[in-house]
């Protein structure tokens, strides 16, 4: 069964106690199953709410979101979902094998497919680190190692909230190619949310553009480029194209000319 991800008209309103805060207004997503899909948008915008909401943490107030045709409480039963964040969130008393295993000490070794963790060290590039700890890793290390976890039990979406956001530039450039590699091998869907215009475009068959708060999907770019990327396709005309198309929905084509001081979107594109 195809394992397409749909948004249908989903809003999300958060109750405070003296106001409410509309974070996600009517938002309509359709991913189709094994695309590598970016989110990108300004701060505060919703997309970490969008990716709690399709992976069941929390509930829309309006809407529905459907995995393969499965409300996502179902689908994270069956956990179809891989969750990679910002901060790796390693427990820093195990070690990098444990940590990868994880998930099976939590719903129980016999009770689902899963890979090997052994193989998912190779697979992102930690083998001989299986038993260090994660305060002996780099940044990077410590994300591979969550990468890892988040697949362990074979999801069908990867939802990645910023993963490379705390790296320097050439650990993120070099763990892109890596993630490109991984989804590649591994099949899923991937879904990223990213601030970087750049890596929005370098990764994804598709990036989604989020305006401000209340966020929605003003924008949708398709990129045309072939796969498997290369990093010298960030320098064909084609990227180019993508950038400023992404560019002009989250700024305007009119921002060109003007300011954009009033966003606090870092343009990440001049760093590569
Ligand atoms: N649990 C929550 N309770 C109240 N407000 C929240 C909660 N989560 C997010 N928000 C608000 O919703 C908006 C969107 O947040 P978020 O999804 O984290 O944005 P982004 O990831 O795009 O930066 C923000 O205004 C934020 O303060
Ligand atoms: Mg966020």
């Amino acid at each position: 069964m195809s394992k397409d991800l749909r948004v249908f008209d989903v809003s999300m309103e958060f109750t405070r106690r003296d106001s409410n805060v509309l974070a996600l207004d009517r938002v309509e997503m359709n991913v189709p199953a094994g695309r590598f899909v970016s989110i990108i948008g300004p701060s505060g915008c919703g997309k970490s709410t969008l990716l709690r909401l399709i992976a069941d943490v929390m509930q829309p107030s309006a809407g529905r979101v459907a995995v393969g045709g499965r409300s996502p409480a179902e689908a994270r039963r069956e956990h179809e979902f891989g969750f990679v964040f910002q901060s790796p969130t390693l427990l820093p008393w195990r070690t990098v094998l444990q940590n990868i295993e994880l998930p099976l000490d939590i719903v129980g070794r016999s009770k689902r497919p899963h890979s090997s963790a052994r193989d998912l060290i190779e697979l992102v590039g930690l083998k001989g680190f299986e038993s260090a700890l994660p305060p002996e890793l780099s940044g990077g290390m410590q994300q591979r190692a969550a990468i890892a976890r988040a697949l362990m039990l074979r999801p069908s979406v990867l939802l990645l909230d910023e993963p490379f956001g705390a790296l320097d530039e050439i650990t993120r450039q070099r763990m892109n190619l890596e993630l490109l590699r991984i989804w590649a091998e591994t099949g899923t869907t991937a879904l990223l949310v990213t601030h970087s215009i750049a890596e929005a475009v370098f990764m994804s068959d598709q990036v989604l553009v989020m305006s401000e708060r209340p966020g929605r999907i003003t924008g949708i770019v398709e990129v045309p480029l072939a796969r498997p990327r290369t990093l010298d396709m960030m320098r064909s005309t084609a990227f180019f194209e993508c950038v400023n198309r992404v560019r002009d929905g989250l700024f305007g084509v009119e921002a060109h000319a003007g300011s954009t001081e009033h966003h606090d979107m870092p343009l990440v594109v001049e760093a590569y």
